[in-house]
């Protein structure tokens, strides 16, 4: 069983393609929407409450854990790698998305110019910007932190007037930066897919979660054929730790699908 993870319900983009792409599995979606947003949060509290997600999921039967959230790639998945899974729980892992999302956007990019949009707290973590670098010296990278956009997402007005302009002023300073290549660091901004693409005229290549991680975890399990798994069930559960109306309208409406999550403590 594969768990996805996010602070709430941002992951969706991920569980969305993950679960196209690998039909053949059991998954546990787990949104901590209750202490959403993490962006703001110290690194100490993001691990913390990353640690209890994982703790979480591992007991219910995940074999491997998506970490479906920027921040707490940035934040936990380092530490959860080596100081916490050999001891506690060997043969499982946890895995982020800020590396494959670099790959990815370091070879799109023609000029090596990338900007990323992220929460405040994987913004300042420069996570993006180190794995960049690393996979190629000479990329200049362009940060920029949106923090108001994970809320508006959770209490599901990505839509409204007020909200286009909230975003808009994010995106205003990167105008006339000679950026090819834009990554949507924060997996929330995946319900602003289309606003971002439109007020960038379609001129910059939007590297974002979904499909991007879907590959990367196929070709993961490829490589771990441990992880393998072929379910007649194909169960999709869904977890919140908010409330699980409001949970279930705004995931059917992204997913295009009716979902019952429950309601759970951390
Ligand atoms: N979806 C999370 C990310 O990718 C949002 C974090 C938050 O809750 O602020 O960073």
């Amino acid at each position: 069983m594969i768990g996805v993870f996010d602070s709430g319900l941002g992951g969706l983009a991920v569980f969305k393609e993950v679960t196209k792409a690998l039909p053949n599995y059991d998954y546990i979606y787990l949104g901590d929407n209750a202490r959403a947003p993490y962006g703001d949060l110290s690194q100490d509290i993001i691990y913390q409450y990353t640690q209890q997600a994982v703790d979480y999921l591992f007991a219910q039967g995940c074999s491997l854990i998506i970490l479906a959230c920027n921040t707490v790639s940035a934040e936990a998945l380092r530490k959860l790698q080596q100081e916490y899974l050999p001891n506690k729980y060997p043969g499982k892992n946890v895995l982020g998305i800020i590396r494959p999302l670099s790959e990815i956007a370091a070879t799109a990019s023609v000029n090596k110019n990338i900007a990323v949009l992220g929460t405040q707290s994987t913004i300042s973590s420069n996570a993006y910007q180190v794995e960049l670098q690393e996979q190629d010296k000479n990329i200049q990278v362009i940060q920029q932190a949106c923090p108001l956009l994970v809320s508006l997402v959770e209490d599901s007005k990505e839509k409204t007037e007020s909200s286009q302009s909230i975003l808009f002023n994010y995106l205003a300073p990167l105008v006339g930066q000679d950026f090819d290549t834009l990554i949507l660091g924060c997996t929330h901004y995946s319900f602003f897919h289309d606003q971002i693409e439109n007020f960038f005229k379609k001129r910059v290549k939007i590297i974002e979660n979904g499909q991007i991680i879907a590959e990367k975890l196929a070709d993961y399990i490829n490589r771990h054929p441990e992880f393998s798994e072929t379910s007649t069930k194909q169960q999709k559960t869904f977890l919140t730790t908010g409330d699980s109306q409001k949970f279930d309208q705004a995931a059917e409406k992204f997913l295009g699908q009716k979902i019952q999550s429950q309601q759970i403590k951390l």
